[in-house]
Order: C-alpha cells, then structure tokens, then sequence
C-alpha cells in the first residue's frame, strides 16, 4: 500500500482577480474569494493554505515598477493576517499559515497576533518565518538596504527564541477561572520576561491567553545552508524548490541531517516541494495548455521579471540566447538556483520557459500527475508537495482541477488524506 503524503497549497497574489468574473457582484477584494478556495481546499483535506508575503512593489526587473504593475507580479495583494483570520472563521480543520517577516513586525506584535489568530483557528495556524530578501522592502522600513543574509538569519533566530518565550509566559492553565475566589488568571502563572538580546529587547509577558497549539506551527523556507540550518532548528514543515529528484532528494537529506545536528527528530519536519501541476482530460489538452502558456507573447518577459522580483537580480540585462554568467543574491538563493539550472548550457530564454518546472513537468491526467507524483516521492523519500500555480494566476478553476481532479486522483492511489483525523495544524502535519 502506498504511503501518502502531505500537501500544501501556495496562496500568493489574490484571485484571479481582473479577468474573473465578479459582474455578479461582490469584489476580487472582499476575502470571498480566498475563503472559497480554502473552503476547497479543507474539503480535499490539504494540510494546509499558506499565504505568502512581500513587502514591496518590485523594481528589480528594468529598474522601474512598469512590469512588475503592468503584469500584476506579486502585486496587488492582501495583508495576510485580516486573511488567514477570515480563512480560520470559514474552515475547521484545514492549517492556515500566513507569512510575516521579522524585519518588519516587533516580536511582541507578532507573537500577539499569531497567538490570537491560533485561537481563532482552533489551534490551526501557522507562521511561515521569513527574513524578507528585497532592499526596496528594508526601505519601506526605514532601513537603507537589507542586512546580510547571514545578520538576517542570526537576527532571526533571537527573534524566534524571544517569539518562543512569549507564547510561554503563560503557563498552561494560567487562566485558572476560579469562582470561589473570583480570580480569572492566576499572576503566579504569568510570567514577565525581562528579554535582553543582542538585537531586541522585550519586557513581557503577552497580554492573550496562551493560544491552543502553545505557540503555533512554524513554517520556512531557506534555501541557503545558512537558511536550512535554520529551518531544521524551528520548522514543522519546510516549503522548498528543488530542481529534479536529485534535488529535491540532496535538499531533503540535508535539512534532515540538520535536524538531527540540532536535537531534533527529522520525521517532526514535514518538506513540501513546490509543484506547478498542468491538468487537463487528455494528456494532449494538458500539454496543449502547457504549450500555450510557454508561448504567449508576454511569457517570457514575465517569467523573468517574476524571478527578479524574488532574487532582486535584473534579468533584463542579460542576453536571451545566452547562458546566465554566475550569479549569487541576498535574495532567494534557492529559487536562484533552480532557475538558473548553473552548468546546464541553457540559454536564459529556455531557462525561462522552464521556469515553473525544470526537470519534472507535472502535465497530464489527473491519474498522471498523480502517478508522477507518487513516484517522485517514493524516490526522493518524502513529504509532500506545496501546489501552485504559474504567476500566482489563481483561478476557480485551478482550484477544482486541483481539488476535485488531481486529489481524487491520489487519494484513489492511496497517496493523499481522505479525511482528517486531528484538529490542529501541527499534529495534522505529524499525523503520518
Ligand atoms: C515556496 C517558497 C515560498 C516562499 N515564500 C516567501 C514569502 O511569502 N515571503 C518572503 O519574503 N519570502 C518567501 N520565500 C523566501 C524564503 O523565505 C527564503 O528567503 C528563500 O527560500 C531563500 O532562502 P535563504 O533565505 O536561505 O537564502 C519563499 C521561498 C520558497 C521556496
């Protein structure tokens, strides 16, 4: 029997917004929309959503914002928080995991607030820790430019430990509720923090009750060995890109030895590889989608800037027909990497066409891209994959050839949950 594996879904951008119909009513903007898809998402019992997060308008591609606005990369969007508290309200047992930056948010804020959205949830949220990789974003903060990877990620992790310390100023049972003395929290059990970092500082305690996961599910997705180190230390699952098996497997392997470098058991991270599924009701009409995609006039134009806006690198000024020269970023390292496929001669324009699948193309049937899926597991060892879509183009139907095809499609195939069997977000991720 097979053994199934973990999915997730890659929230970024907003619905499918400007060519969706709304002339019903209503508003791409209301939240409907996001609520719907997760709705979709709980009834095919995915782990969990995750809502992904920038803090600026790019103009890494031609130094200007023209293409980045002109083709909606990665902007406009929501706020994740207002989000992820609508997506809780509306489901019961899918994960709802929402992205904030520790460049941006105090950690008392963010540990507030995550603590209160892991109520709302039931003790479903997660936060998907991110560092941010764009200078333009350190400057919407009053920053110049971005500190280095390195600083970002020691940063970090101080940030996490005090995060950490906050969710536990409130022992369990710390809102004793007792009557007979009419005290509603006992002070014994609150406990101030007095937090003295090397980069923050945070008297404590948090002003909510301890939440029902005791802190929530953590997310990341470093790509760096500076990056994976610290993922293996804090995540519960860890979304990643990876070109091919090969790939996909050595990151795997790495992070999990990382884990146990760390103290921790591996099998307590969950990885889910980004995948972009192609699906149609023939193989034929599933590539022959693929093809139109790939071949549209303005693809390759986005599919760079797309990639300059996560690695801050303008491919607008190298040579179509050309191999890419070395290149290294303060940005998204790991995406830089698959996308640059370094040593395999290809040109930037095919590496571009290639840009949302490189070795393994996720194109057919929904039986196909399900059989494929489950070999690729059975080979790179685990566990899961994270689903998106081509230029974050969200649309309703997306989302049922997802949920109503390719999930039927593995859970027939023994690969995917049928039904949920726990209630919060880090024991669903542990659950097999
Ligand atoms: C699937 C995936 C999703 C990501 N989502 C976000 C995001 O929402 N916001 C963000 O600022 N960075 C995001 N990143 C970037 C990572 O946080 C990280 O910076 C990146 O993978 C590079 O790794 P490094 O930081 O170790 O260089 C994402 C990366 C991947 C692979």
């Amino acid at each position: 029997m097979a053994k199934p594996f973990h999915l997730g879904w890659f929230m970024n951008f907003s619905p499918d917004a400007w060519d969706a119909d709304f002339s019903a009513g209503g508003s791409p903007w209301d939240g409907k929309f996001h609520t719907e898809m997760a709705v979709a998402l709980e009834r095919a019992c995915f782990d969990y959503i995750m809502l992904e997060d920038t803090l600026m308008v790019s103009e890494a591609y031609g130094g200007t914002a023209e293409v980045t606005l002109k083709h909606a990369l990665q902007v406009p969007k929501h706020d994740p928080i207002p989000l992820a508290a609508l997506i809780a309200a509306a489901t019961t047992r899918l994960g709802v995991v929402a992205t904030m930056s520790t460049m941006a948010w105090p950690p008392f804020m963010l540990a507030r607030v995550a603590s209160t959205l892991d109520h709302i949830a039931g003790g479903r949220f997660g936060w998907n820790i991110v560092t941010s990789g764009e200078d333009i974003a350190a400057q919407n903060f009053g920053m110049d430019k971005l500190p280095p990877r390195e600083a970002r990620y020691e940063m970090a992790d101080e940030y996490v430990d005090l995060v950490c310390r906050l969710f536990d100023t409130w022992e369990p049972g710390a809102d004793v509720k007792d009557r007979a003395t009419g005290t509603y929290a006992d002070f014994r059990k609150v406990h101030t923090l007095n937090f003295e970092g090397k980069y923050f500082r945070c008297r404590g305690p948090l002003n909510t009750v301890r939440s029902p996961q005791g802190r929530p599910a953590f997310v990341q997705a470093g790509g760096s060995p500076r990056g994976r180190a610290f993922a293996a230390r804090h995540a519960d699952s860890i979304i990643a890109t990876a070109n091919g098996i090969k790939g996909m497997k050595a990151y795997r392997d790495d992070v999990r030895a990382r884990a146990i470098e760390a103290g921790r058991n591996p099998d307590d991270i969950k990885v889910l590889f980004l995948a972009y599924p192609t699906i149609g009701d023939t193989r034929e009409e599933a590539y022959a989608k693929y093809e139109r995609m790939i071949n549209a006039p303005s693809f390759i134009e986005r599919a760079l800037a797309s990639t300059s806006t996560v690695t801050d690198i303008d491919f607008s000024k190298f040579p179509l027909d050309e191999p890419l020269p070395p290149l290294t970023t303060n940005g998204e390292q790991g995406s830089l990497d698959k996308f640059a496929q370094w040593g395999s001669g290809k040109t930037l324009r095919q590496l571009a066409k290639e840009r949302f699948d490189g070795e393994i193309k996720y194109i057919g049937t929904p039986d196909e891209v399900a059989a494929l899926m489950g070999e690729v597991m059975e080979e790179v060892g685990g566990d899961g994959f994270l689903i998106s879509s081509p230029f974050q183009r969200v649309s309703r139907r997306f989302i049922v050839e997802i949920t109503e095809g390719l999930v039927p499609a593995l859970q027939r195939r023994g690969l995917a949950r049928t039904a949920y069997t726990k209630t919060m977000l880090r024991d669903t991720l542990r659950e097999f």
